[in-house]
């Protein structure tokens, strides 16, 4: 099997068709995403139609609870706020039916699918380091824990019964080619693909990863997409500038 993982596409529709189309080309069995397809973004509906049509398994991240409002607004920073709202009128009835069945977790496969913690999935905690990593990795039942919401592509992987650290991966580049080891017993791996839409570790191209269980490899990709016609979109809504500015540098 080889799973696309998805994160983070924030209604950037540009970035994610240039990641769907470079997927199209590498035989993607099925399509994981962890949240926060909407908020920040000015093309919320065609990124849920997107995942949509590709059947995609999907679970709740911070800005759809938001959306919903099962997170209150004041949760958010101003610029998060500010392009919700904006978000909420963009949804119809079905959108917001949609995000409204999102579980906060999910298993799929090999995998379990989170937005950030997997001790508590509903806090939305910012899991930014291995310690906090492993506490989520004790807590998963499967081979591998995926989750976003850092907006920072990670791979750790962790010896169970020596509770032992091995690789932590977290340049863009180590990516490339990560062989695993396929034992759930024995193992246990965190996958941050990093985000599709609004890339936050210094590089502006989208990021996704693709899951190979036949070859054990994890693969990051890359992808360079139309930013500009991205930053279009979000002034001509009427979005925060930030927004469309920090597109261009990945920050
Ligand atoms: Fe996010």
């Amino acid at each position: 099997m080889r799973y696309a993982v998805l994160a983070d596409i924030h209604g950037n529709a540009q970035a994610l068709d240039a990641v769907l189309q470079r997927l199209a080309a590498q035989r993607i069995d099925r399509y994981l995403c962890l949240g926060d397809v909407i908020g920040y973004g000015a093309q919320p509906l065609a990124c849920l139609e997107r995942l949509q049509a590709l059947q995609a398994v999907m679970v709740a991240g911070n800005h759809e609870q938001g959306c919903i409002g099962r997170l209150p607004l004041s949760w958010f920073n101003d610029l998060a706020r500010a392009a919700l709202e904006w978000t909420r009128g963009e949804l119809g009835i079905t959108e917001l039916d949609v995000l409204r069945r999102l579980p906060l977790t999910a298993t799929e496969g090999p995998c379990t699918l989170v937005h950030a913690s997997l001790q508590h999935p509903e806090q939305f905690t910012y899991v930014v380091d291995v310690a906090h990593i492993v506490e989520s990795l004790s807590a998963c039942r499967t081979l591998f824990c995926l989750s976003g919401h850092t907006h920072q592509p990670c791979v750790v992987e962790y010896e169970r019964a020596a509770r032992h650290i091995g690789r932590v991966l977290t340049a863009a580049h180590e990516m490339a080619g990560v062989p695993f080891v396929d034992d759930a017993a024995a193992m246990r791996y965190w996958l941050n693909p990093g985000s599709v839409g609004q890339p936050r570790d210094g590089d502006a191209r989208a990021s996704a990863a693709i899951i190979d269980t036949d070859a054990r490899m994890i693969h990051l990709q890359r992808v360079p997409y139309d930013v500009a016609a991205a930053q279009a979109a979000i002034r001509q809504a009427g979005l925060p500038e930030f927004l469309a500015a920090r597109l261009a540098v990945g920050r």
